[in-house]
């Protein structure tokens, strides 16, 4: 399957993917990864994987329509089929819900429907819950809300701190989600 992999920032997940495809785990090609940060450090790791990166950011355009149809274009142009979101931190718009229907993965830090939004590993913290976790998902027109494909617990342990939750939390992206990506690649029989 030809992918995509939309990110903002650090991009530690799309080392692990990438990582996966690599090591042929993941029937994936990463067509390109794109960033609505030109800073972002996925872009950089995106080019020491020999994946070709591009960014623009919807502040480029007069509104969030017209950069996601440019997005979609872009898409389009790399002959993508799935569209692999891994620190994407803004919403998906209906422009590129309708040429993805359930082709939109999406990876949040949490045990959605608990703890939804920009800061689910803090919230969970915040909230002492005994136990948090990953979701991988298909992303629908809420936040967070799509259909679920796989959810992994962490315990939060007594002695644990924002930061060594993180850690935990990342640890467990970074095995579930290459996972979620190498059955769904195996399935799929093409478009
Ligand atoms: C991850 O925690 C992911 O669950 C969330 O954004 C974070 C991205 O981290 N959606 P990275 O850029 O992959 O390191």
């Amino acid at each position: 399957m030809r992918a995509a992999i939309l990110a903002s920032g650090n991009g530690s997940n799309f080392e692990a993917i990438i990582q996966a495809v690599e090591r042929q785990e993941i029937a994936m090609e990463v067509a390109l990864v794109f960033s609505d940060k030109s800073n972002a450090y996925v872009l950089e790791r995106a080019k020491n994987h020999q994946v070709e990166a591009v960014s623009f950011s919807p502040k480029d355009f007069s509104e969030k329509s017209v950069y996601e149809a440019e997005l979609l274009h872009l898409l389009e142009e790399y002959q993508v089929e799935w569209v692999i979101l891994a620190g994407y931190m803004r919403i998906i718009g209906p422009c590129l819900l309708e040429a993805f229907p359930q082709r939109i993965i999406n990876i949040h830090p949490s045990l959605l429907p608990n703890f939804p939004g920009l800061h689910g590993i803090k919230d969970a913290f915040t909230a002492k819950v005994p136990q948090t976790g990953v979701t991988v998902h298909y992303i629908d027109a809420g936040v967070d809300t799509g259909p679920v494909i796989a959810q992994e617990a962490v315990t939060v342990a007594e002695e644990d701190t924002l930061e060594s939750l993180e850690a935990k939390i990342h640890q467990v992206e970074h095995r579930l989600y290459p996972k979620v990506l190498a059955e769904i690649s195996h399935n799929y029989k093409g478009a």
